[in-house]
């Protein structure tokens, strides 16, 4: 039997393309993919944005380490990771003990192009949202940053492109 791999996770702003990346990845290994954002409304059965409404931020932080720690039980799997999963200690902790972690980062122009009005993104839903990602981008790059075993650019690119190079770096490893 192939023997099983340690899981890779996914870390970066909203838009960085970490669902995309991930899907083409998991099926590139011929890994497991987990999306952290479904796992968590459809354990709740409620949007992500439903559960924000209903339960503040914090309620969804919950949620978010919860199915973090219930999803990294097994290896073999490509997890993307929602954006603010860097903002609890215990949840970087637990990502770098069973993962190796990789940063898509993108520039603010990149995001913006790729999150377009914030559609279902209820952190961007506040005011301008040009305005509340470079807010949010500043105050979270260095989380980011210590976060990762390994940063890789994207923009410009595409997910197929981003998704052959981390495959490249994980197959030399
Ligand atoms: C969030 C990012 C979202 C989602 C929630 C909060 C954040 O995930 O988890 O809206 O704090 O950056 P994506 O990064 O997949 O959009």
């Amino acid at each position: 039997m192939r023997k099983r791999r340690k899981s890779l996770a996914l870390i970066g702003f909203m838009g960085s393309g970490k669902s995309t990346v991930g899907n083409i990845l998991a099926r590139r290994l011929g890994m497991r993919f987990v999306d952290l954002d479904e796992v968590v409304s459809r354990k709740a059965g409620m949007s992500v944005s439903e559960i924000f409404q209903r339960e503040g931020e914090e309620g969804f932080r919950e949620r978010e380490s919860r199915a973090l720690r219930e999803n990294l039980q097994e290896r073999d799997t490509v997890l993307a990771c929602g954006g603010g999963i860097v903002l609890r200690p215990e949840n970087v902790s637990l990502l770098r003990e069973r993962c190796t972690v990789i940063y898509l980062q993108a520039r603010r122009e990149t995001i913006l192009r790729r999150v377009g009005g914030g559609e279902g993104r209820p952190l961007l839903g506040v005011g301008d949202v040009a305005e509340r990602v470079e807010e949010l981008m500043s105050r979270r790059e260095e989380a980011y940053q210590r976060a990762a075993h390994l940063v890789v650019a994207t923009d410009g690119r595409t997910p197929e492109e981003v998704a052959e190079e981390i495959e490249r770096i994980c197959l030399q490893s």
